[in-house]
């Protein structure tokens, strides 16, 4: 137990050796434990003593008889209902938000911006208000990622930052309290509570339920702390908030953590053990976002394609698992419950106008039931993210991906036949452990083989507790590893302008998602392979109102005549509205 905690509880193994030691939840009690004084940290006695006389004064100034017979009469507010019962050492109302205001910024990952919108589910349930003004702030949480170096070292440039804003802080207003939560918080937990005297609050990725809690402790003063992680933990029941009224497209969450260890990886220490969402919940969500009038729907998580709802019995059947061919697993194969393929057949089913995506998936889960189904549903987009990492078969056992070069292209091979004009874009990591000029000819030559549309291309950056750390050296010189990446990039760009400029001439169905960022008179949307088209806002025909002249509106799907094609960006000019269902693209 670490000295500085007087409160540090629950140990909880989740099973796996270097994970065991990494879950913690502690309150920090006291600031300084080499000076625990009676006035920080009172003896048992005087806490009794203590706890006795605030009880009995409590209990003087808590609720009349009248109060209880009133609540009885009356439904309680859904704010003060919705809240759990308040742990004994805080009261209902310094658990609630008093109206306090929230700044949340979040950095990373997609799933970050999902767990941003938990976050502010459960905090705003418990009183809270939201702010998009930094200096209106009470409360500052920023949601962090750790899968490079660069990601955290953004974040202690920040809380440089807000140190200023909170020293500043005028003594009239309530002190500004500041939160670290998300993978950043998980990785390096009291080490940031030590080095930042300034924040007040920590919360892993499983714990912002508490929230709430750690905020109340933190208003007194102390520093809170929850990074337990779970094995169970998927949200299930908070229902992010849509705070983008014109929106028309959402993440939604399916799973958390990652089972697959590969060897770079910090995501499987940061989130813990990967855990399914009960098909139903997930439904649920997606009905409501329907009757929402969102159009596209992306299903999110670390490794979407092992999705498996154990949560009923009776999905407990033994049917094995069926991996892509030549693709090999760490840990030990996995039997029963409702899979991928079922969920996407359930959520697809939901609105046929609704566009469904889904990532980041892994390349060993791509059975045929799953390729089959994209082919045969409209609103499956024909869109696949298939991380390779690396073209060299060595690197990429290094890496322990499960997979070789050649059972890769066979797959991509395999992908293309069941699914023509299927997207395929790919994340690859530049200067991996022992990576030399031979397996980085292969990287690219796999790049220039398999001719991505989209591509997600990183320098190699070694995290602690990770089998390469622990295992290999991190032996390629910076400057080597940014060459290479700068290489995979130009090359990466020159295939992806080759890719897109196939659908020069082409009518691409795209969802319209509002103005361009670069011109006031154009438009921009997405096709079905989640590439952005920009074409000029202009009169059309509604193929459903023959004679009618209508404008695009975030939310319509319009024909779009491409034109022209770039590694990034379609340009084209529109034809008319249309919908998905009655939509006739041409190639
Ligand atoms: N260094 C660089 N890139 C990494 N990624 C994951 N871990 C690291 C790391 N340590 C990349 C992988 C992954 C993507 C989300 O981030 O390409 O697919
Ligand atoms: Fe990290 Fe590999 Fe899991 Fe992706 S699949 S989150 S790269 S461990």
């Amino acid at each position: 137990m670490h000295p500085l905690q007087c409160v540090l509880q629950v140990q909880r193994s989740l099973g796996w050796g270097p994970l065991a030691s990494v879950s913690w939840l502690s309150l920090r009690m006291c600031r300084a434990h080499s000076s625990l004084s009676s006035t920080t940290c009172p003896s048992p006695e005087r806490q009794e003593d203590g706890a006795r006389k605030d009880f009995s004064s409590r209990l003087a100034a808590g609720p009349t008889f009248q109060h209880f017979l009133k609540s009885a009469s009356a439904p309680q507010e859904k704010l003060s209902s919705e809240v759990e019962d308040p742990p004994p050492y805080l009261t209902m109302d310094e658990l609630l938000g008093r109206q306090r205001k929230v700044y949340l910024e979040t950095y990373g990952c997609q799933m970050n911006v999902n767990d941003t919108e938990i976050a502010w589910s459960i905090l705003q349930k418990s009183g809270y208000l939201r702010t998009s003004n930094l200096q209106e702030a009470d409360v500052i949480l920023l949601v962090t990622c750790s899968i490079r170096e660069k990601a955290e070292q953004t974040i202690w440039n920040r809380l440089h930052q807000l140190k200023a804003l909170k020293t500043r802080r005028p003594r009239s207003r309530v002190p500004l309290r500041i939160g670290i939560l998300g993978c950043m918080a998980e990785r390096l937990k009291e080490e940031i509570l030590n080095r930042e005297k300034m924040v007040d609050v920590l919360a892993g990725p499983d714990a912002y339920r508490d929230l709430p809690r750690l905020l109340a402790v933190a208003e007194s003063g102390q520093q809170a702390a929850n990074v337990l992680l779970s094995l169970d933990e998927t949200y299930a029941d908070v229902m992010p908030v849509q705070t983008n009224p014109s929106a028309t497209s959402a993440f939604v969450s399916i799973m958390r953590g990652c089972d697959n260890m590969c060897s770079y990886c910090i995501v499987p220490f940061t989130r813990g053990r990967e855990r399914s969402r009960p098909v139903a919940s997930i439904l649920e969500e997606v009905k409501k976002l329907s009757e929402q009038g969102l159009k596209e729907v992306t299903l999110l998580g670390q490794n979407v394609n092992s999705f498996r709802d154990n949560s009923e019995v009776q999905f407990n059947n033994a049917v094995s698992t069926n991996l892509s061919r030549g693709f090999t697993t760490n840990y030990k194969a996995k039997q029963g419950g409702l899979r991928f393929a079922h969920l996407l057949d359930q959520v697809s089913r939901v609105d046929p106008e609704m566009r469904i995506r889904f990532t980041s998936p892994h390349p060993k889960d791509f059975p045929d039931e799953v390729l089959q189904l994209i082919h045969e549903r409209d609103n499956i987009c024909k869109q696949i993210h298939l991380p390779a990492q690396s073209g060299s078969s060595r690197v990429l056992e290094a890496m322990r991906r499960g997979y070789s070069r050649e059972a890769y292209v066979e797959l991509v091979h395999h992908i293309r036949e069941s699914i023509p004009g299927v997207s395929l874009s790919s994340d690859f990591i530049a200067g991996f452990c022992g990576e030399t000029e031979e397996d980085h000819v292969q990287t690219v030559s796999l790049l220039r083989e398999v001719q991505y549309n989209m591509g997600f291309l990183f320098a190699y950056s070694m995290r602690q507790k990770t089998r390469a750390y622990h295992r290999l050296k991190d032996d390629v010189p910076e400057e080597v590893k940014l060459r290479r990446l700068e290489e995979l990039i130009t090359v990466f760009r020159e295939e992806a302008t080759k890719a897109n400029q196939i659908s020069v001439g082409c009518t691409q169905l795209v969802l319209v998602e509002g103005l361009s960022k670069r011109s006031v008179t154009d438009l921009c949307g997405r096709n079905d392979g989640n590439l952005k088209v920009i074409f000029p806002d202009a009169e059309m025909e509604d193929v459903n109102n023959p004679g009618l002249r209508v404008r695009a509106q975030p939310g319509d799907y319009v024909l779009v005549k491409i034109t022209s094609a770039s590694s990034q960006t379609l340009r084209g000019h529109v034809l008319c509205r249309t919908t998905l269902k009655d939509s006739s693209e041409n190639c």
